[in-house]
């Protein structure tokens, strides 16, 4: 068990929850768009595939336990990791020399990252916790996008979390060995993709629903 514990927790231990965890999110995250795009069908189908989603009953908690087990596991990675980089870093840089290779994502993992906890925070509370008695899941979100504030919160936290995953998803399988010259080509085109779809396919629900209703 020690063993286990000190290589999770060596730096490449460390690199390689991130990954795993940051996959997990990746498919939770097109899932989750999937049954989120309903909406565009109208207010039934988007009520349905929640009804749909609740009738799993415990599968569905062990999902969202499971969920929150990557969370912690990510969150903790990636603050400790962030940490020690900043620790280790010989003195600080008084003009920001992007050193070749780096880009918007990569420098800035840790900052779209503590936004993107925080919107997954506000985002619990606005619709995974709100009260759903007398109402449907719908009202609760139609309800909430008819606030122009928070339409430009989700816009812009959706922009972060495509800026994120631009990042991250490739990184993701470079960290778990799959970085040969033939494939890295893919896996950045996927990642790239990934983000349009992610940042677009979010970033539209809340205008659509805002028109609509
Ligand atoms: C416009 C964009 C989005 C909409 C309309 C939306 C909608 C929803 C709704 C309605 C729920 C509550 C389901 C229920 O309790 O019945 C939910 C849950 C959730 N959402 Fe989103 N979501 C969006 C974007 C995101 C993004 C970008 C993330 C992650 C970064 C995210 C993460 C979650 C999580 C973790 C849950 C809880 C899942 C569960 O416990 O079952 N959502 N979302």
């Amino acid at each position: 068990m020690n063993w286990l514990t000190n290589t999770l927790w060596s730096s490449v231990g460390k690199k390689l929850m991130m990954a795993v965890t940051g996959i997990g999110f990746s498919v939770f995250l097109v899932a989750h768009l999937a049954g989120n795009l309903t909406l565009y069908a109208g207010k039934d189908a988007f009520n349905a595939y929640a009804e749909h989603v609740h009738s799993l009953g415990p599968f569905l908690t062990i999902a969202e336990l499971g969920l929150l087990f990557f969370a912690v596991v990510h969150i903790a990675t990636g603050a400790t990791l962030f940490y020690q980089n900043f620790k280790a870093r010989p003195v600080r840089y008084s003009v920001n020399s992007r050193a070749g290779g780096r880009t918007i994502g990569s420098a800035t993992m840790p900052y779209t990252g503590l936004v993107l906890l925080l919107f997954v925070i506000f985002h619990l509370a606005n619709f995974h916790f709100a009260d759903k008695t007398n109402t449907t899941i719908f009202q609760i979100v139609a309800s909430a996008f008819l606030k122009p504030e928070y339409v430009f919160i989700y816009v812009v936290a959706m922009i972060i979390a495509a800026i994120h995953v631009s990042h991250g998803f490739w990184s993701a399988f470079q960290t778990i060995g799959a970085n040969h010259p033939k494939y890295m080509p893919y896996i950045k085109g996927a990642s790239i993709l990934l983000s349009l779809v992610v940042g677009i396919g979010f970033g539209c629900l809340p205008i659509y629903v805002a028109l609509m209703t």
